[in-house]
């Protein structure tokens, strides 16, 4: 069968065609080094400042509180990092929670393996965090928080400007990162708005390429840099800017930007005849958040009753040209069940037969339609199989 619904738009998606455009229109002619003093190199430099000014804008801060990364990995451990051995001097308590993406637990990991106090904070069976739990181990030790806005695996959405609030309102020198991946580009989100000091952002989520991204650093805020060896990114981030990434990324937060309510809306939508259809195929369930207002438009964990592997369930789909995920995808490959539904407590089924469909404005009603319908099929089939 030549069908393909692509459904796992929170490991990736594919390019616009303006994306596309712009960047081999950078590769082919604007291969200059935008370190280089000739013309080619300050048309190269021109094509970087563009791209910067208009992240800059979609996020609502200044030019040169942004810099260009080599993807969300690269932004998060430069955040966590850079933050935490800046101001060590002060405290040695770093905080974040237990749901967060590989790049950020293992970051907190090797500090934890460096003498840093790394607390973890609960969530609840929603993946919401603990408040309560925040302000207890605030001390005046706290030197750093990182919290997500959106999970890549339930879709949740935190509350941040309320823990920010928490935060301030107990250790006004701590640092706080955002980890804006899943949601930059699809729900509102202004770093100035919410009171932090550093945002991650990468560019493959919203239709941008693979391997370039940007974390906001707010005007003031030190930090250490993390590449080192060269004066690029006002001598923050060395080696020679990624061009073409860069004004890709540009290009896909461009159209983010101009089209973020509609394609809101259309996220929306799909994601309502996704949960509408679920009662059809019987014994369906959702995990993560209930309540609308914490749930991302573009994500859904799903479990069926009887279905013992998400795999299984996974590659059934795969067959009929339908491609999902059973979590994050930098673990997929692996054996392993995910520790995010694992923080959120859920156990049997629901734990180890979970799949996540995440969608693109690109998706249409009829790709959720022939999903449904084989869903359905499959599932009863799986559930035949095994007795
Ligand atoms: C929440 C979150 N953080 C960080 C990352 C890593 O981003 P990148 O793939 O650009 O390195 C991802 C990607 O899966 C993600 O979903």
């Amino acid at each position: 069968m030549n069908k393909i619904v692509y459904l796992d738009n929170s490991a990736t998606t594919r390019c616009l065609d303006d994306v596309v455009v712009a960047m081999s229109d950078a590769l082919q002619n604007c291969y200059g080094n935008p370190s280089s003093m000739h013309s080619m190199g300050l048309e190269a430099e021109r094509l970087l400042k563009t791209s910067r000014k208009t992240i800059a804008e979609a996020l609502r801060v200044g030019e040169h509180e942004i810099f260009f990364t080599s993807g969300g990995t690269e932004a998060n451990n430069w955040a966590i990092w850079g933050s935490a051995y800046q101001r060590k001097g002060r405290g040695r308590h770093v905080i974040t929670t237990g749901i967060e993406h590989a790049s950020v637990l293992k970051s907190f990991q090797r500090l934890a393996e460096d003498g840093f106090k790394v607390s973890f904070l609960q969530v609840n069976e929603e993946g919401i965090v603990d408040e309560r739990q925040l302000e207890d181990i605030l001390t005046n030790e706290s030197i750093f928080i990182s919290i997500m806005s959106v999970n890549n695996e339930t879709g949740t959405i935190q509350s941040i400007s309320k823990l920010v609030k928490i935060i301030r309102s107990k250790t006004p020198n701590a640092l706080i990162h955002v980890d804006a991946i899943q949601c930059f580009g699809k729900i509102e989100i202004y770093p100035r708005e919410l009171d932090v000091d550093l945002l991650s952002i990468s560019a493959h989520k919203i239709h941008g390429p693979k391997g370039i991204g940007a974390l906001y650093i707010r005007k003031g805020v030190l930090i250490k840099p993390f590449l080192i060896g060269g004066e690029q990114e006002a001598c923050y981030r060395a080696g020679t800017e990624n061009v073409p990434g860069i004004v890709g990324l540009g290009a896909a937060v461009a159209a983010a930007k101009k089209e973020l309510t509609a394609n809101k809306k259309k996220l929306e939508l799909l994601k309502e005849r996704i949960i509408n259809g679920l009662s059809e195929v019987g014994g369906a369930h959702i995990n993560g958040p209930v309540n609308a207002q914490q749930a991302a438009p573009h994500i859904v964990n799903m479990w069926f009753e009887g279905i013992h592997r998400g795999e299984v369930l996974l590659h059934s789909l795969e067959v009929e040209g339908i491609y999902v995920s059973t979590g994050s995808a930098c673990h997929s490959r692996r054996e392993e069940a995910s520790h995010v539904l694992k923080e959120l407590g859920l156990t049997g089924e629901a734990f180890t037969g979970a799949i996540r469909v995440s969608l693109s404005h690109l998706n249409q009603e009829e790709e959720i339609d022939y999903f449904l319908h084989k869903l359905k099929e499959v599932v009863s089939e799986l559930r035949e199989l095994a007795g």
